[in-house]
């Protein structure tokens, strides 16, 4: 898992792929993943028909156009670039040569079927980029056409095997850089200038804008993510775009400026030998994302106006208010004033001011979320009426934590009486498992499933599947810490019969606890 930062089952995977072992399969109906590995292989065999390509006589011009874009022999190696030659039916031949079938070929997204129903090449007279996922499977390829035709790129489209929106180019090196940040790009090129620059930890997105499941991706590997776009307009609007959704992964984030509208690719290179330590500079000087949106609030206003001055500080106001931690805001309302010229005392009134009725409204949503809870109805839309949501998912965790760890359950029953938990269901579950654990009977699956209908058995399999791959970073006296404060707190039926005045009090009760901490 440490060597490869994999998380547990993808770590297994990746062994038994690379010891030729079938991984054993549980589920009923395997054909997807036999699909799934088909198309590796031919993606696989694809991306060494095209990187052999660069060195034929036919991709004499590929290889020209790589090295004229100062890309090494080493780098085209490293990420194996290739060229798919200008001809219908080259790579076609070749994969069925070598026992693809039409079905496969297409589901890959490597040919695709022309009018007359015969098989053709996706890619032709492009440069290649293969994609591969962190296990180092070559699951897509982008390719790009050597003119000024369009489309400039082609890139495979979500297959049974690859689905862009939660992939990055080149995390597969990435991940091992000695780094502990990671660079985000916009383009194949910028990555590939940067790794050869030194850069190793440079990813992109695959032609289409950061997603949220990208970022967790991100998240697994890093805590600061270094956004480095193109500085033209189209660049910094997707800037504004990834810092949201980089913040709600909690992530740092910096944001890089690339001088003079050059995209990084193009700053390396105008730099020639000097292009390392010009970017080490860039990055060094990389602000973090405040300082980046109180600059661009800046640009919207003239500032040399009394007005002007107004409105940008006002909006600045509103911005910083919804800055969580009262140091950063503190540090940016005191720079601004400064530059501004602005009594520090009237600032930060106003920020006051839009806190409060930001209070306001989360109070609201926070209102809302209840008045859900009391409806019975839990973010997985099943109905938990009269139970604490946030208690039953913390049980359900500890019992998983116990799936994994038997041996605690002695030290576990210690800590939390059977009686705190809040379904019945959680409560028999508990009991039994832990009685058996410490009486030294067996405990797996089958050992306790007769004690429980087959509706609950399949509840069982679920918590089992839900806290299989959890890390075990939370000890099992997080859950219990969890269970235990919850439990203190007034059951959704208590507040179901309360005034809205006693419930506004309880809201106050928990935000004054939640401050505390
Ligand atoms: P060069 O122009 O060769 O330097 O490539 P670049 O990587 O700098 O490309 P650019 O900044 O224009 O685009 C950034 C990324 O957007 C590319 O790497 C592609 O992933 C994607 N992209 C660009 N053009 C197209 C296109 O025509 N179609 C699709 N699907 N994606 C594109
Ligand atoms: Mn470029």
């Amino acid at each position: 898992m440490r060597a490869e930062r994999l998380a547990y089952i993808d770590a297994v995977k990746f062994l038994a792929q690379r010891a030729n072992i079938k991984m054993p399969d549980n589920s009923f109906d395997d054909s997807a993943q036999k699909l799934r590995i088909r198309i590796y292989e031919a993606n696989r065999e694809a991306a060494r028909f095209f990187f052999s390509q660069l060195t034929a006589p036919t991709g004499k011009a590929a290889l020209a156009y790589l090295r004229g874009r100062k890309l090494s022999d080493k780098t085209i190696r490293s990420f194996g670039l290739g060229f798919a030659p200008n001809s219908w039916t080259a790579l076609t031949d070749h994969l069925r040569s070598k026992g693809f079938d039409a079905a496969e070929l297409i589901q890959s997204n490597l040919c695709v079927t022309n009018k007359r129903g015969n098989l053709i090449d996706r890619f032709r007279n492009r440069v290649m980029f293969p994609i591969l996922d962190v296990r180092g499977n070559v699951i897509a390829f982008g390719g790009r056409i050597m003119t000024d035709e369009k489309p400039k790129y082609l890139n495979t489209s979500d297959t049974p095997a690859f689905k862009k929106s939660e992939n990055l180019f080149a995390l597969n090196i990435a991940k091992k850089s000695k780094s502990d940040k990671l660079i985000l790009c916009e383009g194949y090129m910028d990555v590939i200038a940067l790794h050869q620059a030194g850069f190793d930890f440079a990813v992109a997105t695959l032609g289409t804008a950061l997603t949220y499941e990208q970022a967790a991706v991100l998240k697994h590997y890093t805590n600061t993510v270094v956004l480095c776009y193109d500085s033209d307009q189209a660049g910094q609007n997707a800037t504004v775009r990834a810092i949201d959704i980089l913040r709600k992964e909690n992530l740092d984030i910096k944001i890089l400026k690339v001088p003079n509208g050059k995209d990084p690719d193009e700053f390396l290179r105008s730099h020639g030998e000097n292009g390392h330590i010009k970017f080490k500079n860039l990055l060094e000087a990389a602000g973090n994302d405040i300082l980046y949106r109180l600059d661009r609030l800046r640009q919207e206003y003239d500032i040399n106006t009394d007005d002007g001055k107004i409105k940008f500080m006002t909006e600045a106001a509103r911005m910083l208010a919804f800055l969580d931690n009262d140091i950063e805001r503190d540090l940016y309302a005191g720079r601004l004033c400064g530059e501004m010229s602005i009594d520090r005392k009237s600032f930060n009134n106003q920020i006051d001011k839009f806190i409060r009725s930001r209070n306001k409204k989360e109070d609201r949503e926070e209102f809302r979320k209840i008045q859900n809870q009391l409806a019975g109805v839990n973010s997985g839309g099943e109905r938990v009426k009269s139970t604490n949501v946030r208690a039953v998912k913390a049980e359900e965790a500890l019992i998983g934590y116990l799936f994994r760890n038997p041996e605690m359950s002695e030290s576990i029953r210690r800590q939390l009486p059977p009686e705190r938990m809040t379904t019945d269901f959680n409560r028999r579950l508990y009991t039994s498992f832990t009685d058996r654990a410490m009486s030294g009977k067996g405990v797996s699956f089958t050992d306790f499933s007769g004690e429980f209908s087959s509706e609950e058995n399949s509840r069982i399999a679920a918590i089992m599947a839900n806290h299989a791959n959890d890390i075990s970073s939370n000890s099992g006296s997080e859950y219990i810490s969890v269970i235990l404060s919850e439990s203190e707190k007034l059951s959704a039926e208590d507040l179901a019969n309360e005034s809205p005045e006693a419930i506004q009090e309880y809201l106050n009760k928990i935000k004054n606890k939640k401050s505390k901490k």
